[in-house]
């Protein structure tokens, strides 16, 4: 039996409760000064302030005073794929749009081609050194799309390495089948081939097999239409597979609204969602799963996150790394821009990357707050308090990463903490 005891904790910052928090809910942050954490087997049986419960056999981490959170929970990734696509930046310098890109046969098409040809070890290898990434910079569960197959035996490839990784890396990872992420080049004359390919071989596949949790569409102008979209989704529910949506990123049609007709864990960024899609999310709990580093990346508007957040719906924030969009797996970036961009207080970003975040990837129940009960999963920051974390900008600031009691330390000798930092 393992059984850890973190002491010395200068401010615990945690959002509460199982379920996703939207409207004021998403701010109320409990924050408990001089704490403690207990995990035993990897879970949290007690939180506490002052004096640390006697615990002969425990492991004693010391937090020196530090900021302690829940660990970050990365609820959009496109984890698994080949290659990199440095070669459009000067694309992008020039002007060229991304779904015109993508229409050339380059963007996502480019990078189906070098997954097709890559192997399930090679995926795995690339995918490991990425979660390595992700531990240092704090985060302790991901998500995990296919896509970059288009083709079943490839998509069955992605998500037979995701299994994998979630066996044999810390970090815990939820995948979710992408097949509808482009329509392949094969399938250009045949679109509605393609979505039968989709729903009646890849979907039977991938759960025949037990390989996703949730089924997931790109909704938009060229690549797969809100009726497509939900013929799509339907066939995964029969399936087992619970519904997101890439909806509203670079076109508004009707990607949210349908998040209410089909049952939507989440909708994914959101840059022009408009009122409409807002209510039904609001009405049917639906998670809001915004991806700021990706607006950044592509020089397009931000999210209305605040409207969201006012409006009642739970907004949680994840990076959408991926080779074209968002070449980035920092959760603390995304945490800064959720501040500088969406206008969200520091209480609803941490509750967007930890709690929300959870419950975009189904599992609130689990991780996403310091409670017993939950995975023993927090990061010890360089860092004082929440404004802290948000305010400083692309350094990281983890120091000591726990996942399921396990300690990963950082080397952080040249990080710069708030002054008066207790480095030692
Ligand atoms: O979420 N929008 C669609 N898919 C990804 C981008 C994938 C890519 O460009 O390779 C995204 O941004
Ligand atoms: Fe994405």
């Amino acid at each position: 039996m393992s059984d850890l005891l973190v002491v010395n904790i200068g401010t615990l910052a945690t959002a509460e409760g199982r379920s996703a928090r939207g409207g004021a809910a998403q701010g109320e942050v409990r924050a408990l000064r001089d704490a403690w954490v207990r995990i035993e087997d990897g879970v949290i049986t007690a939180v506490g302030t002052g004096e640390p419960p006697q615990a002969p056999g425990a492991a004693r981490l010391d937090a020196g005073g530090r900021l302690v959170t829940p660990g970050l929970v990365d609820a959009h990734t496109h984890l698994i794929f080949s290659g990199w696509r440095q070669h459009e930046l000067g694309l992008k310098l020039r002007g060229t749009p991304y779904l015109e890109i993508l229409a050339q046969g380059g963007g996502i098409l480019s990078t189906v081609r070098a997954t097709r040809s890559a192997s399930q070890a090679e995926l795995e290898a690339k995918g490991r050194r990425a979660l390595d990434e992700m531990l240092r910079l704090g985060t302790t569960t991901c998500e995990a799309k296919s896509g970059y197959g288009l083709d079943t035996e490839t998509e069955l490839k992605q998500l037979r390495a995701i299994r994998v990784l979630n066996g044999s890396h810390p970090v815990d990872l939820v995948p979710t089948f992408l097949g509808a992420h482009a329509v392949p080049e094969e399938y250009r004359e045949d679109r509605a081939g393609y979505v039968r390919l989709v729903c009646e071989e890849m979907i039977p596949a991938a759960t025949g097999e037990g390989l996703a949790k949730f089924c997931d569409v790109f909704c938009e102008t060229g690549v797969f239409s809100a009726g497509e979209t939900r013929t799509i989704l339907e066939a995964g529910l029969r399936h087992g597979l619970r519904p997101k949506i890439h909806a509203d990123e670079i076109d508004a049609i009707g990607g949210s609204q349908l998040a209410r007709e089909v049952g939507a864990v989440s909708c994914e960024h959101l840059i022009v969602c408009p009122p409409e899609g807002i209510a039904a999310m609001a009405a049917a709990g639906t998670v809001a799963c915004l991806l700021p580093a990706t607006s950044f990346y592509l020089g397009a508007a931000y999210a209305p996150a605040r409207a969201m957040v006012d409006a009642g719906v739970p907004v949680a924030l994840a990076t959408d790394f991926n080779p074209g969009s968002c070449p980035c797996l920092n959760m603390q970036l995304v945490m800064s821009l959720g501040c500088l961009k969406y206008r969200l207080t520091p209480e609803e970003v941490l509750t967007a990357v930890t709690l929300n975040g959870a419950a975009a990837a189904g599992l609130a129940d689990t991780v996403g707050s310091l409670e017993p009960g939950k995975l023993g999963d927090l990061v010890i920051w360089e860092a004082e308090d929440l404004d802290y974390l948000c305010y400083r900008l692309g350094s990281n600031l983890a120091r000591t990463v726990v996942k399921r009691g396990a300690v990963f330390t950082n080397h952080t000798e040249g990080v710069m903490g708030p002054e008066g930092e207790r480095n030692g």
